[in-house]
């Protein structure tokens, strides 16, 4: 465990980058730094492999204090992320990640073995072990960079908005690939982000900075958006913050209608049959089974429906891993209203419409309430809140 105790840092100039934060970070999960620019979240990073020494207090690792061990040792065990990758430009791809085992002198072939195994487990394709960096995308980039810090097999990595230069699809990408090698390799990472967004998804621990270097709040991200500490906290969330907080429910206990489900060969009988359901739209699959799109019944040529005139399905949600989030923006998003459910191999097990989504957050939102034991308190400002967006959200 990392432990930072009332530390403040105070640079030559007199700003006060961190005052006296004190948080402890838990082994084998990500905890997020989040918060505006300039509240002091680089600086803390940079004090635990101390890049940077701290003016006041003390950090401990494992319960020994950072400032006793020699600080290669410290760095050793730490890999560093930065934004923009930060590699080595006339290096290849392959030696950029074997950077750090050749420093520690494993040997040119051991090393090169251990990096090719990394570009694989950061989900790097082996042709581009010989590139160099300017030959790779912004995204590819951050996956060496990631690859490098974990050369040495670190317990710790110091993430430093490393996602934050690359475009929201990719950075998707990356946020999930990181989940996973989380889920793998179960290191204790430290992730610095300015984006909400970003922080809610990755961390098992938030800590919410605010301009002066002081901690608002450390909450796991489904507390932070159920109970922020103060009107900083619920600005920095944003107003969505209901919205948001949906993501923390899954989707799996939707009740879904199959009735509306045709094969593209369904017979006129099949069709009937189907349209009987209490649905305007009827959800056409292949033989497979994967949605093709939507169309009204009596568009519908029994035998051999018209593909390209169906109206598109959208996006679907999977019950199995997505939340309540993902289905309501699949109804939201849906030309019918419906959204569609699929399994994992994108079949189509149903549809759901918006109203039914809209049922589905209430009662969660009401079970979560009479959890928390927050009921009677009718003015209590975080379940007020939320109730005011979720009625916003249902149909
Ligand atoms: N080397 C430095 N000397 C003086 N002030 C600094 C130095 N580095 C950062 N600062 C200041 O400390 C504050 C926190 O900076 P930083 O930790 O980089 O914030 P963040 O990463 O959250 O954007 C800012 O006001 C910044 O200008
Ligand atoms: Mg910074």
């Amino acid at each position: 465990m990392i432990r930072i105790d009332s530390v403040t840092k105070r640079y030559p100039d007199g700003t006060v980058a961190v005052d006296q934060l004190s948080l402890e970070i838990p082994d084998r999960s990500i905890t997020v730094l989040v918060g505006p620019s300039g509240c002091g979240k680089t600086t803390t990073l940079r004090m635990i492999n101390r890049m940077v020494e701290p003016s006041e207090g003390t950090i401990l690792l494992d319960d020994v204090d950072i400032q006793q061990q020699p600080v290669n040792t410290l760095r050793r065990s730490m890999g560093y992320v930065i934004q923009n990758a930060g590699l080595f430009q006339h290096r290849t791809i392959l030696d950029n990640i074997a950077t750090v085992p050749r420093m520690l002198g494993w040997g040119k072939e051991k090393s090169r073995a251990r990096a090719r195994e990394l570009m694989e487990r950061v989900g790097l394709d082996g042709a581009l072990a010989k590139r160099y960096p300017y030959q790779l995308s912004g995204g590819q980039q951050q996956r060496v960079g990631v690859a490098r810090a974990l050369a040495a097999d670190p317990p710790v990595l110091l993430m430093d908005e490393p996602f934050s230069a690359v475009d929201p699809v990719v950075r998707k990408g990356l946020q999930d690939e990181l989940l996973r090698i989380q889920e793998e390799l179960g290191k204790t990472i430290v992730f610095v982000t300015h984006d909400i967004d970003e922080a809610v998804k990755l961390g098992t621990m938030v800590a919410v900075m605010r301009t002066g270097g002081k901690l608002a709040q450390f909450a796991p991200p489904a507390e932070l958006l159920t109970h922020p500490a103060d009107e900083f906290v619920e600005d920095f969330l944003g107003a969505d913050r209901g919205i948001r907080r949906l993501s923390f429910f899954p989707s799996a206990g939707l009740e879904l209608l199959t009735e509306p489900l045709v094969a593209v060969d369904a017979t006129a009988e099949q069709i009937t049959a189907a349209a009987t359901a209490d649905v305007p739209y009827l959800l056409v699959t292949d033989p497979d089974g994967k949605p093709l799109g939507w169309g009204e019944p009596q568009d519908l040529t029994a035998g051999e429906i018209e593909t390209d005139r169906l109206l598109p399905y959208g996006r679907p949600f999977v019950t199995a891993t997505d939340s309540l989030r993902a289905a309501l923006d699949c109804a939201v998003l849906s030309p019918t209203g419906w959204a569609v459910a699929v399994d994992t191999e994108g079949r189509a097990t149903g549809v759901v419409s918006q109203q039914t989504i809209g049922e589905a957050i209430r009662g969660a939102h009401a079970e979560r309430r009479a959890h928390d034991g927050k009921v009677a308190e009718a003015g209590e400002p975080g379940t007020a809140g939320t109730a005011g967006t979720t009625e916003k959200v249902a149909p």
